[in-house]
């Protein structure tokens, strides 16, 4: 089957490096996934006081998860954290209490960095949040992207072909860790 796949950049920067990856995972990924982006610029920051009264910005943030069988993040490492704009995103999708817009979504883990141990540590601090909501995450192939600028093209080429091989083969796995986890159980 074909299966519709919401990704978060976790980078708001107009030079993202995780935005080339972005795309570089676009060009390499397997026919079965449609690749489309959620985005999180524009969410206020969250708070329980909108918890009965969500904005636009928010219940959009919701329905497009709402409306993908999985869900894919691209994000760098912020000070051995994730970037504070993914958080709130990820706040605001996992309420209104009752609500929780990752239960059980089939989801997977990416990122680039230019530090040498390319968002391992982002990775590890967001998989404790992606356990807590409940998303059932790809654990295996991990993918911890040390960024060169001859590794990609600004269009998203990848110009080194281990590179690629490796970033298609994630997103072969990708796809095959979707196709299990829903055909034990699709979402309603
Ligand atoms: C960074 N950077 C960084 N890199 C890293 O490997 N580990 C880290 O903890 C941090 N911390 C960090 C904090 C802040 C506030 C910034 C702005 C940057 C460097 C980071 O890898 C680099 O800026 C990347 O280009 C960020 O990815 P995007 O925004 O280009 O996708």
């Amino acid at each position: 089957s074909t299966y519709k796949v919401g990704y978060f950049v976790g980078s708001l920067s107009s030079t993202s490096i995780n935005r080339i990856l972005s795309k570089a995972l676009i060009g390499v990924a397997p026919k079965e996934l449609e690749l489309t982006e959620i985005p999180i610029r524009d969410l206020p920051l969250y708070s329980a006081d909108y918890d009965g009264n969500y904005p636009p910005e928010a219940n959009a943030l919701k329905e497009a998860i709402g409306r993908s069988d999985a869900i894919l993040f691209i994000t760098p490492e912020y000070n051995r954290s994730i970037p504070g704009g993914l958080k709130n995103a990820i706040d605001w999708a996992s309420r209104p209490w009752g609500q929780n817009s990752f239960d059980h979504i089939p989801a997977a883990v990416i990122g680039a960095s230019i530090g040498s141990i390319g968002t391992a540590v982002a990775q590890q601090s967001l998989r404790g949040v992606l356990s807590f909501v409940n998303a059932r995450q790809m654990t295996a192939p991990e993918a911890y992207i040390h960024y060169t600028p001859e590794m990609f093209a600004d269009t998203g080429e990848v110009l080194i072909e281990s590179t690629a091989e490796f970033l298609a083969a994630f997103m072969n796995e990708f796809r095959d860790h979707i196709t299990r986890v829903l055909t034990v159980l699709p979402r309603t």
